[in-house]
């Protein structure tokens, strides 16, 4: 394991990140109390340092999980974890969302649980696109400042607040997002129109998750005659056409380098560095899986692996991507600009 300043901080971090949102059983398909503990000792052991969870993973479990996991170790860890999301059947209109009172409430809820008095990262979960980007901001920034949260990052927000945020922050001398949270993998690669870009603009870090599709990528899905445990029920799973042949040619490339079908989709998302610094967050059911997922490290894809991957799955990155670049009324005539910025 090696270890990354994330984004613009100081912060040293893993190149992996730990998900556990398969920590506990409450929503049906995650970990046992044992199995978390050895998938968590095992990302240690590793040398992995970077962990994930939020307030509301498997309804508080994960975060308790890991508060005994932690225990007297917790300083050598980062630990990660948001706020913003609520139950389903809650009746009371503060207890979700990006308000300020969310966000102290549920930070101290997050500490109980997680039996420790400071958080590394606190994330915005997703943005609710109702709160006022400075009540926000200013929240997260007294949480720095009382010493509840060392740093801020986002996740599942779009990136003009993103950015409006980060702006907001610089010239008010508040904290900015050092780290932005999204989907990204050879089978959503959305994020590449506007928020990657933003994230290399702003010098953050980029954690994506569902790196794997929650499994599909392995091709678990596409094969009647899978029989292991899935997250999905696989009768009311259908594969697109369009995925179905991103899993071929992750099937391809997996026979080519002997390596598994879930380390040649991490290794993609983990070879993208040229879009933005990525530290991607590995999710595993059960420690045979996190074994396998942690088996990245040793291998990279080749260029032309990398090639055929990305062809399989290519994106129409529409506008203004295909209306800038080489437009002769911006650039004028050809000529040679030595010290090029991307
Ligand atoms: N910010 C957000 O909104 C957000 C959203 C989702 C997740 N996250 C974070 O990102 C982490 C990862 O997300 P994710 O779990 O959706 O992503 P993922 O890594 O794409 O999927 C993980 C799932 O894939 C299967 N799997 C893992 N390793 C495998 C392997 N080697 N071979 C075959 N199957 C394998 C397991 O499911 P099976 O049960 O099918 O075996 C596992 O639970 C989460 O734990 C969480 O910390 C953040």
């Amino acid at each position: 394991m090696r270890y990354k300043l994330l984004g613009k901080s100081g912060l040293r971090v893993s190149e992996l990140c730990l998900g556990t949102m398969t920590f506990g059983e409450t929503w049906g398909w995650g970990a046992s109390l044992d199995e978390s503990e050895k998938i968590f000792r095992r990302f240690s052991e590793a040398g992995g340092n970077f962990i994930d969870t939020s307030c509301n993973y498997t309804e508080g479990t994960s975060e308790t999980f890991l508060g005994e996991f932690l225990g007297a170790n917790r300083d050598s860890f980062v630990v990660a974890t948001k706020y913003t999301l609520t139950k389903t059947t809650s009746t009371d209109p503060n207890s979700g969302g990006n308000s300020r009172k969310n966000m102290m409430r549920s930070v101290e809820s997050s500490l109980r649980r997680l039996r420790t008095d400071y958080l590394d990262i606190l994330y915005l979960h997703v943005w609710d696109y109702m709160t006022p980007v400075d009540e926000v901001l200013r929240g997260l920034d007294d949480l720095v400042r009382q010493g509840k949260t060392a740093y801020i990052a986002v996740s599942d927000t779009p990136a003009y607040i993103v950015a409006q945020a980060n702006m907001l922050a610089e010239l008010r001398g508040w904290a900015a997002f050092i780290g932005l949270q999204a989907p990204y993998s050879l089978n959503r690669r959305d994020i590449e129109r506007e928020l990657l870009p933003m994230a290399k603009h702003w010098g953050m870090g980029v954690m994506p998750w569902g790196v794997i599709g929650g499994g599909v990528l392995t091709g678990k899905y596409d094969e009647t005659d899978d029989e292991s445990p899935k997250r999905y029920d696989p009768a009311r799973m259908t594969v697109r056409e369009r995925t179905r042949a991103i899993i071929d040619a992750v099937k391809a490339v997996s026979e080519e380098t002997g390596h598994s079908r879930a380390q040649v989709a991490i290794n993609w998302v983990r070879q993208q560095q040229h879009q933005a610094q990525i530290v991607p967050i590995i999710g595993a059911r059960t420690v045979a899986q996190l074994e396998d997922n942690l088996g990245v490290l040793a291998w990279t894809l080749t260029d032309a692996q990398l090639q055929r991957l990305s062809e399989a799955s290519a994106i129409d990155l529409g506008f203004p991507h295909d209306f800038t670049p080489g437009n002769p009324y911006i650039y004028g005539a050809t000529y040679d600009l030595i010290d090029k910025r991307p």
